[in-house]
């Protein structure tokens, strides 16, 4: 790159999942190898990139809006150029292209998923007055693992290990916007590790659209579960994943979650729906049944694991027995924690066409008792944790007091405990503190920080 961006600034406005913040992590490494300086809002960027999701029809419409909206920023003092360049990329930019900047015409750069790399040479054009600057691929030239990363926290990683997906859920407009599923290879995967572990990074999470499936458009082999061996032996403090497809969840994934030394008691699997007919119709390609099973399954390799789900509420034709069949699901499962999702129709999937006449306030309804019990559970499920001593990653101070360390469990829960005196939240970020849990509540644990030998080890996994 022979330009750089020396004296400017830039800010990301990331939407969706944790693919697009890692995106966004990449992003901010490549303006920043070449001179920009990262700032937290509008008003003081001369570059915007939004990063964004179609997932929803809601983040479609913010996204309209939060473009529309910096049309009359005035520019910070001192600009480095003499209007403010407006990036969109992630899903939207794939899915629309050109149509963008018919509508926002305002808008200088359109990218889609499968070029971050080109950014900068797009940002650049467009500085240098040459107009719209668009460019969508239908498939990914490089894996933006080999872009540069300016990761969020020093001591967390994410680590893409496949792109895309192939499952073609009837409601789901990723494997458009993301393309058909690529693997990493496994000896990439494990030195991007390697790498983390010897800059001190403590908590890797691996992600996909579907890991499960890492390695099969390699031949079969490697598989999952071999990759989270050789993760394992990198020496990594903790591992995580996300996300698994259940109908791709092995037996010896679900073994590694009671012997693998790093990988932590918790695991989102998403059931989207407790209906068979339903699951069909979703193109989801398991029975209740065999979700059941596996839940089974992973409590018997991992007690105390921790679970997590999405799901839709009224997909087309869910009847009030389809939805019972869910709501009966999660009372079952005692998920610590579901995203619930009201379903919402996306142009050019297949379920965009079943025609379905429910009313509104019955789905607004269902989606408010399926709520309801989802935070009885949540609450329910952190109350074995009372009494306990738990390991906490420590993220910092929490948000509404200084003197209160935010940290994360090895179930992922949110732990929160007051600071030992002379010590500071944020010094504590990024190292494990032992804490004692006093108090549960539906979306976080409350405790003290006690010494290392009260056996929080013990408590660790499974
Ligand atoms: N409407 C509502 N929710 C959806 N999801 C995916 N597509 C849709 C849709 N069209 C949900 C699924 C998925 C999560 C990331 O978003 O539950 O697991
Ligand atoms: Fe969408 Fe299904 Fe692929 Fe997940 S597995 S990204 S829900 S198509």
């Amino acid at each position: 790159m022979h330009h750089t961006f020396s004296d400017m600034t830039f800010c990301i406005r990331t939407f969706g999942c944790q693919m697009n913040k890692h995106d966004s992590e990449r992003i901010a490494g490549m303006l920043e190898g070449l001179g920009a300086l990262q700032v937290e809002t509008s008003e003081e960027a001369d570059m915007v990139v939004f990063m964004t999701c179609c997932v929803r029809e809601a983040a479609d419409v913010r996204l309209m809006g939060q473009v529309a909206s910096l049309k009359n920023l005035p520019l910070r003092e001192g600009a480095a150029i003499g209007r403010r360049i407006i990036a969109v990329g992630g899903c939207i930019g794939q899915r629309d292209g050109e149509k963008l900047t018919r509508e926002l015409p305002h808008l200088d750069v359109v990218f889609g998923t499968h070029n971050l790399g080109s950014l900068p040479k797009l940002m650049e054009r467009a500085i240098g007055g040459e107009g719209h600057q668009i460019e969508v691929l239908d498939s990914a030239e490089t894996f933006p693992t080999d872009l540069p990363t300016a990761r969020e926290h020093s001591w967390a990683a994410w680590l893409p290990i496949t792109i895309g997906c192939n499952n073609f859920c009837s409601y789901c407009i990723v494997p458009y916007v993301r393309g058909r599923e690529k693997s990493r290879s496994l000896e990439d995967v494990v030195a991007e590790a390697k790498a983390y572990v010897d800059a001190g990074v403590k908590e890797i999470t691996l992600l996909g659209q579907n890991v499960n499936s890492y390695g099969r458009d390699l031949y079969g082999a490697p598989r999952f579960d071999d990759l989270l061996d050789a993760i394992d032996g990198t020496g990594i403090a903790r591992l995580r994943f996300a996300t698994s497809h259940p109908k791709d969840l092995t037996d010896g994934v679900i073994e590694r979650f009671g012997t693998l030394r790093s990988l932590m008691p918790a695991l989102h699997l998403p059931v989207q729906s407790g209906s068979d007919r339903i699951l069909e119709a979703m193109n989801r390609r398991y029975t209740r049944d065999h979700y059941l099973e596996l839940i089974a399954k992973l409590r018997k390799a991992c007690p105390d694991i921790a679970l997590s789900s999405d799901i839709i509420v009224g997909f087309p034709g869910e009847t009030e027995k389809d939805f019972e069949d869910t709501y009966r699901l999660v009372e079952e499962v005692g998920y610590n924690q579901v995203f619930t999702f009201i379903y919402s129709k996306r142009e050019g999937t297949p379920a965009a066409s079943i025609e379905d006449s429910t009313p509104r306030e019955v789905i607004q309804e269902r989606f408010d008792r399926l709520v309801d019990l989802v935070q009885d559970k949540a609450w329910q499920s952190n109350q074995s944790d009372k009494g306990k001593t738990v390991e906490v990653l420590v993220e910092g101070a929490s948000k509404r007091d200084s003197g209160i360390l935010a940290g994360k469990s090895p179930k992922n829960q949110t732990v929160h405990a007051k600071v030992s005196a002379g010590q500071s939240a944020e010094d504590l970020a990024g190292s494990f503190v032992n804490v004692r849990v006093d108090e549960a509540k539906t979306w976080y644990l409350a405790g003290t920080v006690v010494d290392a030998d009260e056996g929080a080890r013990g408590s660790d996994g499974c």
